[in-house]
């Protein structure tokens, strides 16, 4: 029987694996040099914790199952609500604010299509406890401040950026009524993803009234907060709204990432529990699904039983992001190199093999990244497997063995060979090692 991987899965063979590596050591090291700390949750938790406000494209997209205790549970699609419940438990303990990141295998049922599987790895990063648009900045920032170290500057990808307090504000003035706001949000998040005709049909289903629903449509185009604040109705909350993102435009040019960031009213988020700010990173060319997304969720504590603490933070997953860096040339997939050797153990010829056995585990022992050849045979041989390793370091053994005790140790980079003790040989490898 022939046993296929799960479709939407990846197999990460070591050369794939070195460009996941890649990508995640870039996330941690990002999220470090912006001061935010790690955590990890469970991959599994209970289901109800992905009904209660992660909205139905989420739900809908879970793997879930029923243990054999009768507990209905789900692989998890995102981090966001564990990181609430990890909070909540600990809320009084935790000096705030909290920068927390992690980078959590997840696993959504989608139909797997360009940039989206059914299992990937996600950069989280998020802030709780800071209710001022600083917090949501540092949150653009830091994912801008990854994706430029990349390589990929303001003519390759932008942070379209609104707010959900904005949308809210604007669509009541429009005259659609509170609580139809939130079944309102995934239809407009979805703009982006269907035809212009598919598109227009399930706004009319959502907002019967064409009047309404062309003003939202001209609403979601506009391109600049100016032009908004001229529609103003002067209602206090869209005033407000508006306050806060000509503040948050103040703080980006201020960090000065301003060229990497526009407004973009057409930004919703597909989940429910976004409360302000809401952004994405998309490609400039607009070809690719969202690098990643993000905003604020301020109820989202409360929302699982804990304090009302204000939260914002964002997601990016890895498959968007190596689509675009191999488009743009940014991944240098042959220059990932997938073993850390630094010293072969060659031999001449089958006598000095247990020696070289003996050697190889010596240095291992002190630290050397250390291989050799099972079979041995051709020296020629082993000394292409020694470089193909990325050996700096070869060390031969031979009839200068036999004869007084010595090694030959070659330098990879300029072919040059000298005889060496052992003693010096361990001083030697283990100096280049640093
Ligand atoms: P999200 O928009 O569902 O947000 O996902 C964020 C990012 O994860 C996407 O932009 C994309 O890069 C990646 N992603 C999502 N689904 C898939 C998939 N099926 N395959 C590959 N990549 C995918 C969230 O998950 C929020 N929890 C983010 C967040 C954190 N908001 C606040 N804090």
């Amino acid at each position: 029987m022939k046993i296929k991987a799960v479709k939407g899965t990846r197999d990460f063979y070591p050369q794939p694996m070195a460009v996941r590596n890649f990508i995640i050591d870039g996330w941690k090291e990002a999220s470090l040099r912006n001061g935010f700390e790690e955590y990890d949750g469970p991959i599994f938790e209970y289901l109800k914790m992905y009904q209660v406000k992660s909205g139905d494209e989420i739900v809908e997209q879970l793997f879930n199952f029923e243990d054999r205790g009768g507990r209905h549970l789900a692989i998890r699609p995102e981090i966001t609500p564990t990181l609430a419940r990890m909070v909540n438990q600990q809320i009084n303990a935790l000096p705030r604010p909290i920068k927390w990141f992690s980078v959590p295998r997840l696993c959504r049922a989608e139909r797997p299509q360009k940039g989206r599987l059914r299992e990937f790895f996600q950069w989280n990063i998020d802030i709780i406890g800071v209710d001022s648009v600083l917090a949501d900045a540092e949150v653009i920032f830091t994912s801008i401040d990854y994706l430029r170290g990349l390589g990929l500057d303001a003519d390759d990808i932008k942070a379209r950026i609104s707010s959900r307090k904005l949308l809210a504000a604007f669509l009541k003035s429009a005259g659609i009524a509170e609580d139809q706001l939130e079944s309102i949000y995934p239809v407009l998040d979805k703009k982006p993803k269907l035809p212009p005709e598919a598109f227009d049909e399930l706004l009319l289903k959502s907002i019967p009234d064409s009047d309404i629903a062309e003003k939202v449509q001209k609403f979601m185009v506009l391109d600049d907060v100016a032009k908004i604040a001229a529609m103003s109705d002067g209602s206090e909350e869209l005033e407000d709204a508006i306050a806060e993102l000509a503040e948050l435009f103040r703080i980006l040019d201020n960090m000065g990432i301003a060229d990497y960031c526009v407004f973009d009213p057409g930004i919703v988020r597909g989940l429910a529990y976004y409360t302000g700010v809401v952004f994405e990173v998309h490609d400039v060319v607009g070809e690719l699904r969202a690098l990643c997304g993000g905003g604020r969720y301020d109820n989202l504590l409360s929302d699982f039983g804990g304090p009302s603490v204000p939260a914002t933070g964002m997601g990016m997953g890895d498959c968007v992001l190596e689509i675009l860096l191999r488009e743009k040339g940014l991944l240098k997939d042959d220059k990932l190199q997938t073993k850390k050797i630094d010293c072969f153990v060659a031999y001449a010829s089958g006598e000095f093999a247990g020696e070289a056995v003996k050697l190889t585990a010596e240095l291992r022992g002190l630290g050397v990244f250390t291989d050799f050849s099972y079979k041995g045979g051709n020296l020629g041989k082993q000394l292409k497997k020694a470089a193909s390793a990325g050996a700096s370091h070869t060390v031969i053994i031979g009839q200068e063995f036999a004869d007084g005790g010595k090694y030959v140790l070659k330098t990879m980079a300029t072919g040059d060979q000298a005889e060496v003790t052992p003693e010096s040989l361990y001083e030697m490898v283990t100096r280049d090692k640093g």
